[in-house]
């Protein structure tokens, strides 16, 4: 049965995000996206985590000037990226980083693995949480560190952080050093409160414990939940390093271009041991895309949020009365649900068996860790006219699986 749908799309919303919304999947797929060209055309394509609503229009306008002066020489724009970083950062999240302490950096990823070769030694663990963003699962093996997992609860009322559980295994092995938090979460969307990181943080100077803060789905958190940047909490800069991007929040994943944020001054001649060609600079369009975004985006990432925080209303709703066998709870952040379809018993392949089932494309739950068995993760962040089209193939596809 077909639930209405309560929530209108947002009539405030501006013409520019309004026409980016419009998704017309054969233009989609001209545009060469892994997104949309890794299935065949007739699969809907939910996986890669990018959405699909488009860019401020500053962002185009200053990479068409680019292309237009043929400007793809080196570069020297990385002091302008950190100042529109610090003042976006500043509004946003009420975070004043010192500009001095900011790298700006290829990727986020790069400032992860970077963070622990500069702060861990071979006979040091590190640790985090499952389920977690899927390349984090290679961090143990490819820095030849031991890892401790830390690992995401759940309960009737979603994914929780259990800070006792944290203390418990911090008391139990004094050779972790490096606790990296994915935040918010990827793939849950749980958002850690100011109380939790204080916890942390305190924790963190009890134990001796480096924080890498990831934080690149930190401009998309939504009503009833907050983003708290780990920076921000007294205690935490001589002991964090964070890592952000505007990747995520104006879907500029391909430009790469991300900063690291070090707590110290410490910390940043700690990180600088890292030769420069490991922790390499961003290119000019990635840069002058994030400042253009940076510097103008914050009434088109108020569009953006409301698109998505309908959307994940949408799905959610849907899916609990249309679907109820799909364990689905409302994410605080991003455009990321963490569907559990174990009730269907899909195989140690999810994805590929809800493919074959309903012609939707998710990413596979088992990549994300410990406790992601017989789970997808979709992305919702797209037109609501295409989301609607994904969740009516979820339910023909499995209301008879
Ligand atoms: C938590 C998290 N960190 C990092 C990344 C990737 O960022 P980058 O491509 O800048 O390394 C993603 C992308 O999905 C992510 O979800």
């Amino acid at each position: 049965m077909l639930v209405a749908y309560d929530r209108p799309m947002p009539d405030t919303l501006s013409t520019d995000l309004a026409s980016a919304a419009v998704v017309d999947r054969a233009v989609r797929r001209a545009s060469g996206l892994v997104k949309w060209t890794k299935y065949d055309d007739d699969v809907i394509p939910a996986w890669v985590a990018e959405h699909d609503l488009g860019q401020p229009p500053a962002v185009h306008e200053r990479l068409r000037q680019l292309v237009d002066a043929g400007a793809y020489g080196y570069h020297a724009v990385d002091g302008e990226l950190v100042e529109a970083f610090c003042n976006w950062v500043f509004r946003r999240h009420g975070w004043s980083p010192d500009p001095d302490l900011v790298r700006p950096t290829n990727n986020v990823v790069q400032g992860v693995w970077a963070s622990v070769q500069a702060f861990t030694r071979p006979d040091q663990k590190i640790m985090f949480s499952d389920p977690v963003y899927y390349p984090f699962q290679s961090l143990g093996s490819t820095t030849h560190r031991d890892v401790v997992k830390w690992n995401l609860v759940r309960d009737g009322a979603g994914w929780h952080y259990d800070l006792e559980d944290l203390q418990t295994l911090l008391e139990g092995d004094p050779s972790i050093r490096l606790l990296l938090l994915c935040h918010p979460n990827n793939p849950t969307g749980r958002v850690l409160t100011s109380g939790q990181l204080t916890r942390i943080v305190e924790l963190a100077h009890e134990h001796d414990l480096i924080i890498v803060s990831d934080e690149i789905h930190y401009d998309l958190v939504h009503p009833g939940a907050e983003h708290v940047p780990t920076l921000t909490i007294p205690g935490a800069s001589s002991c964090t390093i964070a890592t952000t991007s505007g990747i995520k929040t104006f879907g500029i994943g391909g430009l790469r271009c991300a900063v690291t944020v070090c707590g110290d001054e410490q910390l940043h001649a700690g990180l600088a041991e890292i030769p420069e060609n490991l922790l390499t600079a961003p290119n000019r369009f990635g840069c002058e895309a994030s400042i253009a975004a940076w510097n103008t985006g914050d009434a088109w990432v108020d569009d953006l949020k409301a698109v998505l925080d309908a959307n994940r209303h949408r799905l959610v709703d849907r899916l609990h009365a249309e679907l109820p066998e799909v364990g689905v709870h409302l994410p605080e952040s991003t455009f990321l649900a963490w569907l559990d379809l174990s009730a269907f018993e899909p195989g140690d392949r999810p994805s590929t068996w809800l493919r074959a089932q309903t012609g939707v494309a998710c990413e596979s739950g088992p990549k994300f860790g410990i406790g992601a068995e017989g789970h997808v993760r979709l992305n919702f962040g797209t037109s609501p006219a295409l989301l609607d089209e994904i969740i009516d193939r979820l339910v023909a596809g499995l209301a008879h699986a």
